[in-house]
């Protein structure tokens, strides 16, 4: 039977370690607020695996729970009831063979037919390379052809979530695990910073318009920052945090997501490996990152947190400079921060311009003028803003710096911004792969930090810094920016600007 919009094959979406935090916070309430704006495909159902003794109708109960957190007044009780209908439970523990052999079994009992798959891997990640076995050895992962006179390819997708590899040799033997069992086109490895609209908004804001892109390059970029600051600490976590600590949690991923989006070629088209290429192709040409520019840092009181090792040198904080080598950044510093309890959480972008070849003004001696900035404002307040010189009204020649300010609140509404979840899933299901990392993109990128963390753990590691905890970090990380003459410039739009001219 061929399968028509009004027949569509089904899909399944089924989630291995289903009982944790993620799908409740996220993956469940990301599917409900798709199945109410009416842009899951139809036919999906969600079968979630995990140890726990639940029957269906509980783990329903525990899903509606979290729902109802992230739909806050938006929540419909109603519409929950019919979207809960498609929610199913298998109990099952991930290193024993014959349960995956149950969820087979239940898969065939409700689909009953030729149904598209999604497998979502959110469980801890030691338990990745065995579930992906397992896919393979029940032959539950290959693609097929529908049966009858459809043409319609019945796929199967994977979702890896981060962490992807505890190091470059760790990602490795993970992606040899999974292209043993799933083509690299079936896979869809999480970072969802991607997923965040702020984040996508920069390649739209490059190339969807014309006035930026021709400063966008050393001639007229005197550098970029990418703040990526946290308020919490690692709370609950730590049991992980302290193995993986500032730079895998946040750098290799996160941190240069961002950067690749901001520092890439324009790709011809917005296929999916067309942007995936360019986005890997800069991250090849980052130099390697030299100790000296690099601060590592510890908030006081880590080590006293449950689950800590109580002489632990784990960072939190980390500042990194580091430059691009092509044509376009040559000689342009790329400085990188994150770190955990820290005064706000404000997550940034800033392209600080060159200033004025030359100042024709009347100004004291000593005094410069305000650089142009372009400010990126992925979260919370998320939104873009320039900062440029304004002649103070009536005075002779006094100049400060002023905003253009666009805000997304204000100007598309409250509800704008979907959950980055909730854009991933979807694509996931629809097939594009563009907001998902690559095998050569995950690797470049553990490249990069592998010798970072080796410098750290090396005998001649630069001294772990403390910071105080609702601080900006360590004075260290000021001092890698003085260094060059420049300042952070910190929380989204709201720059202190040095050297504004003088009455005059
Ligand atoms: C996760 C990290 O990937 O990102 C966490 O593991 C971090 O440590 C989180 O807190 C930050 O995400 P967001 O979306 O809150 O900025």
């Amino acid at each position: 039977m061929k399968q028509t919009d009004s027949n569509p094959i089904p899909t399944t979406i089924v989630i291995f370690g289903a009982s944790g935090d993620l799908t409740q916070r996220k993956l469940v309430p990301a599917l409900f607020n798709l199945y109410r704006k009416n842009r899951l495909p139809a036919n999906v159902r969600v079968v979630g695996l995990a140890r726990r003794p639940y029957s269906h109708d509980d783990f329903r109960d525990r899903l509606r729970a979290g729902a109802e957190r992230f739909a806050g007044d938006a929540f419909d009780p109603g519409l929950w009831e019919t979207f809960a209908q498609r929610l199913w439970y298998v109990r099952g523990d991930l290193s024993v063979p014959a349960d995956y052999e149950g969820l087979q079994a239940f898969l065939r009992e409700i689909e009953g037919g030729p149904t598209h798959r999604l497998y979502y891997l959110a469980t801890a990640p030691t338990f990745y390379e065995p579930v992906v076995k397992r896919l393979g050895a029940l032959d539950i992962a290959r693609e097929s052809t529908a049966e009858g006179a459809s043409a319609d390819v019945l796929w199967r997708r994977i979702v890896v979530e981060k962490p992807f590899g505890h190091d470059l040799a760790s990602a490795q033997s993970l992606n040899r695990a999974i292209h043993a069992v799933f083509n690299e086109h079936q896979v869809y490895r999480i970072d969802h910073y991607l997923g965040k609209e702020t984040a996508q908004n920069i390649l739209f804001f490059r190339f969807g318009n014309t006035i930026f892109e021709p400063v966008w390059n050393r001639r007229y970029v005197d550098h970029v920052q990418i703040t990526v600051a946290e308020s919490v600490d690692v709370g609950h976590r730590a049991g992980y945090y302290d193995q993986a600590g500032v730079l895998r949690d946040m750098f290799q991923n996160h941190l240069l997501q961002l950067l690749a989006l901001v520092a890439m070629e324009p790709p011809a088209s917005f296929d999916a490996d067309a942007v995936r290429n360019e986005r890997v192709k800069v991250l090849r040409a980052v130099r390697p990152i030299t100790p000296e520019d690099t601060v590592c840092a510890q908030y006081r009181g880590y080590c006293e947190a449950p689950r800590v090792a109580p002489d632990s040198r784990t960072p939190t904080y980390a500042a990194l400079k580091l430059f691009i080598d092509n044509w376009r950044w040559q000689g342009v510093p790329f400085y990188l921060r994150s770190g955990k309890a820290l005064t706000q959480k404000s997550t940034e972008i800033v392209i600080e311009f060159q200033r004025p070849p030359h100042v024709m003004f009347d100004l004291p001696p000593g005094y410069r003028l305000t650089p142009n900035i372009l400010s990126l404002c992925i979260q919370p307040d998320e939104g873009i803003h320039l900062k440029f010189q304004t002649k103070v009204p009536d005075s002779a020649q006094e100049m400060r710096s002023v905003d253009m300010e666009f805000h997304y609140r204000s100007s598309f509404g409250d509800e704008a911004l979907p959950d980055a979840y909730e854009r991933l899933l979807l694509d996931a299901l629809n097939g594009d792969a563009s907001l998902f990392a690559r095998s050569d993109g995950i690797e470049m990128a553990w490249r990069l930090i592998d010798s970072v963390v080796q410098s750290w753990e090396s005998p001649d590691a630069p001294p772990l810094a403390i910071y105080e905890p609702g601080s900006w970090g360590p004075t260290e990380a000021d001092e890698l920016m003085a260094r060059d003459g420049r300042t952070w410039r910190e929380g989204c739009g709201e720059h202190k600007m040095e050297g504004e001219s003088p009455p005059t």
